[in-house]
């Protein structure tokens, strides 16, 4: 496992990132074609196991257990997974994996445990994804059925979609009226139901949470809260407090990576160019505050003997910087260091955080999925699903399921 040392970018160009990245990094594509092949033989050695259940959100000693659908936001990272390898080989062992993993997440819906923004992240890799690739009606009705779930969650005179617990919970509850940066990557569900239904309602709810999520979470100079409370009834902001990262005023990685991608996702939907820019603002100060290696602290304001990384934020980088660069005009000067970022990184990942002659059935060390509790130095399912979407981006013409 690397441990390079800590080196803060000495050379910053005319647009506030690294110099560094108007040089294209050294990585033969038939490098990260292989890496997607060592990727994809793990999934399979792993289908037998988790043909309709799921890893842990994060490993123990590298090794994932088997758990069930019944809660957690990581579940559809797994099947996302499944459907990645289902359409790069072709093998309908893959297909049939996700979809009897998919009924376990109708049963979800059923069962009522919804009270969560994360219903994004589950059914879009579950349910979006599957109806893309198969064009099964079912996926649609469970995949909107989940959007009006998240709809639920909104409280208008803020214009936020609240994160945790039950939104209809006692008024003095820490989560009512809490959102946090996570939840960008949720509003693509949103987006997804208002252009399948034609209905605009839910494209009109994300888009007021993009626009509140801008103007509390993220700061004057980039960085992000992880998350930040509003009055409900008078829309009033509160404040904004650490879950995940070191502290309220600091920057967790993950957090900063999970709006990237989410703002240039927001762009495409939308069509905004203030959210591609906002999306380019948030890359910026990412990019500035990363290590010698691409791979991020896990907060970049702990203190420097918490040497921690988080792979699994590195991931989601290459997907978001990748998806930046599809937003941005072709012409924009940016588009090449955000290209150049995005591979570096991944030519990292694969080089140095694989667990390729390792003893685990994960894909990435080094993912940190709550250090504060003691939970790092692991696997994190969804590190494993963002690479293997950015090794895909990288090497294959591909349609996004977000
Ligand atoms: N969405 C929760 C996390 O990033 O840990």
């Amino acid at each position: 496992m690397p441990r390079r040392p800590a080196a803060l970018r000495a050379s910053i160009s005319d647009h506030g990132l690294p110099d560094e990245y108007t040089q294209s990094p050294d990585i033969e594509r038939a490098e990260l074609a292989r890496a997607l092949s060592v990727a994809i033989d793990q999934i399979d050695r792993n289908l037998d196991d988790y043909y309709d259940r799921f890893p842990e959100p994060s490993s123990d000693n590298l090794t994932y257990s088997p758990t069930g659908n019944t809660d957690g936001w990581t579940t559809s990272f797994w099947t996302g997974l499944c459907w990645l390898a289902y359409e790069v080989t072709g093998d309908s062992r893959y297909r049939k994996a996700a979809e009897a993993q998919f009924e376990t997440f109708e049963r979800r819906l059923k069962s009522g445990e919804v009270k969560t923004h994360d219903l994004g992240f589950l059914y879009t890799l579950s349910a979006i994804a599957g109806h893309r690739l198969t064009g099964n009606d079912r996926y649609q009705s469970a995949a909107v059925t989940a959007a009006d779930y998240l709809v639920d969650r909104f409280w208008e005179a803020p214009g936020l979609i609240q994160a945790w617990g039950d939104h209809e919970a006692s008024e003095d509850s820490w989560e009512r009226g809490r959102m946090i940066v996570d939840s960008m990557m949720n509003l693509p569900l949103l987006f997804w139901a208002s252009e399948t239904t034609g209905d605009p309602t839910y494209a009109s709810i994300a888009e007021t949470h993009a626009r509140t999520n801008g103007q509390h979470i993220i700061r004057q100079d980039g960085s992000t809260f992880h998350t930040f409370k509003c009055d409900v009834d008078t829309g009033k902001p509160v404040g904004g407090e650490t879950a995940q990262g070191y502290n309220a005023s600091s920057c967790w990685s993950r957090g900063q990576t999970w709006a990237i991608y989410g703002y240039a996702l927001a762009g495409d939907y939308t069509g905004e160019g203030e959210y591609v820019e906002i999306a380019a603002k948030l890359a910026n100060y990412y990019l500035s505050k990363l290590e010698d290696d691409h791979v991020p602290r896990w907060d970049f304001d702990a203190p420097p003997d918490q040497d921690i990384r988080d792979s699994s934020a590195a991931a989601i980088a290459v997907c978001g910087l990748h998806e930046l660069t599809c937003q941005l005009p072709f012409a924009d000067d940016r588009t090449r260091f955000y290209r150049n970022a995005a591979l570096s990184t991944l030519g990292s990942l694969a080089t140095d955080y694989s667990t390729e002659d390792t003893e685990s059935n994960g894909l990435l060390t080094d993912g940190a999925y709550d250090p504060s509790d003691g939970d790092y130095d692991e696997c994190c399912i969804w590190g494993d699903y963002f690479y293997v979407e950015g090794l895909v981006r990288a090497t294959q013409h591909w349609t996004r399921y977000w």
